[in-house]
């Protein structure tokens, strides 16, 4: 096992196009790290460039202490599984996992002990003397993995390991990398697209933009301290609401009304004009909801559009009117994302035992000690809380771990 340090690594494909543009990034020994963002922000290219299957422009990759820029990718000693598993369709689970083996030709008695513990660690020891073609998608991959365990590599790579898979199996085959992932503490680089595999898999997560890194902390800081607008509006779902603001004193004014914030935020956000406001979904409430079970702070009165009820939890849609600048801001990020539009509605997640109802006027609760402030030319957060955020682009403050 080893650790992977990516030191200010570039990758320029032949027409200029950094795809992958400075990045920064310390893998621990046995840490699992997800490299997430939208499609083309070049997390593909920087796993390529890990395992040696990418030319990197410049930078040093290092694993362990060894600088691997020029070794060939069987020199790396790194396991990649893909997308798609590449599984020898004519041969047994046994013998695609002891495919590499083979090629290292490992003696008889050596490969088969190494294969049966791969295969007892990873379920599969009914399933050996199968063939791929008749296997569930579960199997298969586990199969993929198995091939990468008896390498004993010093790292696991993963390009979308679950994207073909529905989404009940993508679930299952989650939590079974994440416990394998624990049980043998083998350093694991995992790239996807998708906020949930980001934040249930990872120990930590790098977030990328068009080549850049924008955000490398734990899921947990991620969500309560993202550094910019793009941060906060890819991680979570469903997404924070982003809102236009203005602070006066300690309160900070809404399309709906005035909420008071604590202080430090208002401190930290005042003398810069108009801002745009963000609120995930679960820090508002029913207003009789959050007064019946204690809750202070500010209420706002408005006429709720839709309402879906889920049982647990009751889904509330408040359009709203966004000026120009905010509107401008707020549009290039729903590209950046690759969304679905503006979002000029404020969507509220209440408790399930609320009556509010379509088309009424509603008493809404909002929780103002988790609002955050983006100033809506940069993008960046007034507010976040440096000691929890991780590493932010363009930060000075640093957390010290990354
Ligand atoms: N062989 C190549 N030649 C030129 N440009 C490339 C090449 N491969 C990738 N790119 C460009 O580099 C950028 C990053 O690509 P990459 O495949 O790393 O993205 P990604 O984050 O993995 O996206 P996806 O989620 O769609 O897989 C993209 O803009 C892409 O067009
Ligand atoms: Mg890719």
């Amino acid at each position: 096992m080893a650790a992977i340090t990516m030191n200010h690594i570039v990758k320029k494909y032949g027409d200029g196009f950094p795809a992958v543009n400075d990045i920064s990034i310390d893998v621990a020994d046995g840490e699992f790290m997800i490299l997430v963002g939208p499609s083309g922000c070049g997390k593909s290219t920087l796993l390529r460039m890990i395992v040696g299957l990418e030319d990197i422009t410049s930078g040093d990759m290092m694993i362990g202490d060894r600088r691997v820029n020029d070794l060939a990718p069987r020199d790396r000693n790194l396991a990649m599984v893909f997308q798609n598993y590449a599984l020898y369709p004519h041969l047994t689970v046994y013998e695609n996992i002891a495919f590499p083996l083979r090629l290292a030709k490992v003696p008889d008695d050596e490969l088969d002990k190494l294969v049966r513990d791969a295969a007892s660690t990873l379920e599969l020891d009914e399933h050996l003397d199968r063939k791929p073609g008749n296997l569930s998608g579960g199997q298969r991959q586990r199969v993929a993995m198995g091939r990468a365990i008896v390498r004993q590599s010093d790292a696991f790579l993963f390009d979308e390991p679950l994207s073909n898979l529905d989404a009940k199996l993508r679930g299952q085959m989650r939590t079974e990398i994440a416990r394998l992932q624990k049980r043998l503490g083998i350093t694991t680089v995992y790239v996807t697209h998708d906020q949930t595999e980001a934040m249930t898999l990872g120990d930590r997560v790098a977030v990328l933009k068009r080549g850049v890194l924008q955000q490398l902390a734990t899921p947990r800081e991620l969500y309560e301290n993202p550094g910019n607008l793009f941060v906060a509006g890819f991680i979570g779902s469903p997404p924070m609401n982003f809102l236009p603001a203005t602070v006066k004193g300690s309160t900070v004014e809404l399309p709906f009304g005035s909420v008071e914030i604590p202080a430090e935020k208002a401190e930290a956000a005042a003398g810069h004009g108009l801002l745009i406001a963000g609120i995930r979904p679960e820090h508002f409430e029913d207003a009789s909801v959050a007064s019946s079970s204690g809750r202070t702070g500010s209420t706002f009165s408005t006429k709720v559009d839709a309402v879906e009820w889920l049982g647990n939890e009751t889904y509330a849609y408040i359009p709203f009117e966004a000026p120009d600048e905010v509107r401008a801001q707020l549009q290039q990020l729903e590209k950046d994302l690759d969304g679905e539009g503006l979002r000029t509605q404020l969507v509220v997640s209440l408790d399930g035992s609320s009556r509010i109802a379509e088309g009424q006027d509603a008493e809404i609760w909002v929780d103002g000690r988790r609002i955050h402030l983006f100033d809506p030319s940069t993008g960046e957060n007034l507010t976040v809380d440096h000691e929890h955020a991780g590493r932010i682009l363009g930060a000075e403050v640093d957390s010290g771990k990354a």
